[in-house]
């Protein structure tokens, strides 16, 4: 096994889950080919992925390479992939974790998340949409309903450990109260702007990880803009141009996604950095060789600027916001 520097949590029962893994929502099947096998490369252990990022089949070509290879065990790898959104009732989650492990050519994951507290309308291929070109929710999702079938895919042998993503606090509570197998790990946007402390220290006090998404940049957020305007209420940030991030990085002969990124695992969660590119999938990883002063970690700290940090979705209008478990405070219209 590549020297494995990067530290891991706990989640689940006795389960190590590294605290880095690369995300890859927006990268498509031939881009994972090559940013999934150079992560392997450089010794991330730890990849995230989704149903609906509909990149699993390229990810399982790479895992499949380095098993047969013989360069890694499956053992040595943590998958995490997230239930289909158009899949997210009792009847269709297992149909949807079936079809990630055919496409993952695994036989199990080892982290399996509820991607959103909100499902949509159910379909096959691709998501439900309006002729406006809004997503079609689904107003009767039912989270304990669809967190015991969870559940179930653990007794079968297809999920190592279960866990939520996009859930907030009280919704957290609702799982763990109704829980039989407690979720190992609640996926959120998380960063220097949104530090939700709160959540993280509800989370840690009841054996929850949490793994940052959205965490380092908001070029998603600029790319969003390509395809569709940037929503009016949403002020675009961009946590690799502040200035005491820069200053920091200065210091430290880092990159400000490298003290972003240290910053979070200082802080005590998990990060997924997304990146296509070799040359930044290392970057990202190169964060176990450098530590951030007392001072430094409070100048970060005092970055957050709460709810008005939240970028990653739409706050207002929001097809999802109609739904019971929306799980953000709402805004005015
Ligand atoms: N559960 C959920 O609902 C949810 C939502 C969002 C994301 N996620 C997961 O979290 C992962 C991370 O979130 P994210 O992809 O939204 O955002 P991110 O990792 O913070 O940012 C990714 C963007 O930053 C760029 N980038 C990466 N490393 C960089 C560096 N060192 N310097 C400059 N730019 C860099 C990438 O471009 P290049 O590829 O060109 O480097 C990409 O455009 C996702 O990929 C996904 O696995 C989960
Ligand atoms: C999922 O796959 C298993 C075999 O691993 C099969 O028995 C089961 O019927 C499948 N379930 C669905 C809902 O497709
Ligand atoms: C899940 O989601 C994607 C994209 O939304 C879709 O194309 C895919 O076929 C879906 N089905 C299953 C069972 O995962
Ligand atoms: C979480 O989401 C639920 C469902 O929308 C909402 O009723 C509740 O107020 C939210 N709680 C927090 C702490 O934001």
């Amino acid at each position: 096994m590549a020297p494995l520097s990067s530290t891991s949590v706990l989640v689940g029962t006795n389960m190590e889950m590294p605290i880095i893994g690369i995300g890859t929502w927006q990268a498509t099947d031939d881009e994972v080919l090559v940013a999934v096998d150079a992560a392997l490369e450089i010794g991330y252990r730890h990849i995230d992925t989704a149903a609906v990022y509909e990149n699993e089949f390229g990810i399982g070509k790479v895992l499949k390479k380095w098993f047969d290879s013989g360069k890694l065990k499956r053992e040595e790898v943590f998958v995490t992939t997230k239930c289909n959104l158009s899949h997210f009732r009792p009847e269709h989650i297992e149909k949807s974790l079936n079809e990630s492990l055919t496409k993952l050519q695994l036989d199990y994951v080892d982290l399996f998340l509820a991607h959103s507290p909100v499902g949509v309308q159910y379909k096959d291929e691709g998501l439900p949409m309006a002729p406006n070109g809004d997503v079609l929710v689904d107003l009767n999702t039912d989270i304990i309903a669809n967190w015991k079938t969870m559940e179930m895919m653990v007794d079968k042998g297809k999920a190592k450990a279960i866990g939520l993503s996009n859930f907030n606090q009280s919704q957290v509570k609702r799982i763990l109260d109704a829980a039989r197998i407690k979720p190992a790990n609640n996926q959120v946007e998380l960063y220097v702007y949104l530090q939700q402390p709160e959540l993280v220290e509800f989370c840690k006090e009841n054996g929850v990880t949490i793994v940052a998404y959205d965490l380092i940049s908001s070029t998603k957020t600029k790319s969003f803009q390509t395809k569709r305007p940037v929503p009016d209420e949403i002020v675009i940030q961009y946590p690799m141009e502040d200035d005491t991030v820069v200053s920091i990085a200065q210091k430290h002969n880092k990159t400000p996604a490298q003290v972003i990124l240290r910053f979070l695992i200082q802080y005590g969660v998990a990060v997924i950095p997304k990146s296509t590119n070799p040359k930044r999938v290392q970057e990202n990883f190169n964060i176990f060789d450098f530590e951030l002063s007392k001072d430094e970690y409070d100048q970060l700290k005092a970055l957050d600027k709460g709810e008005a940090g939240r970028q990653f979705v739409s706050r207002r209008n929001s097809p999802y916001a109609k739904h019971a478990e929306y799980p953000y405070p709402k805004m005015s219209s």
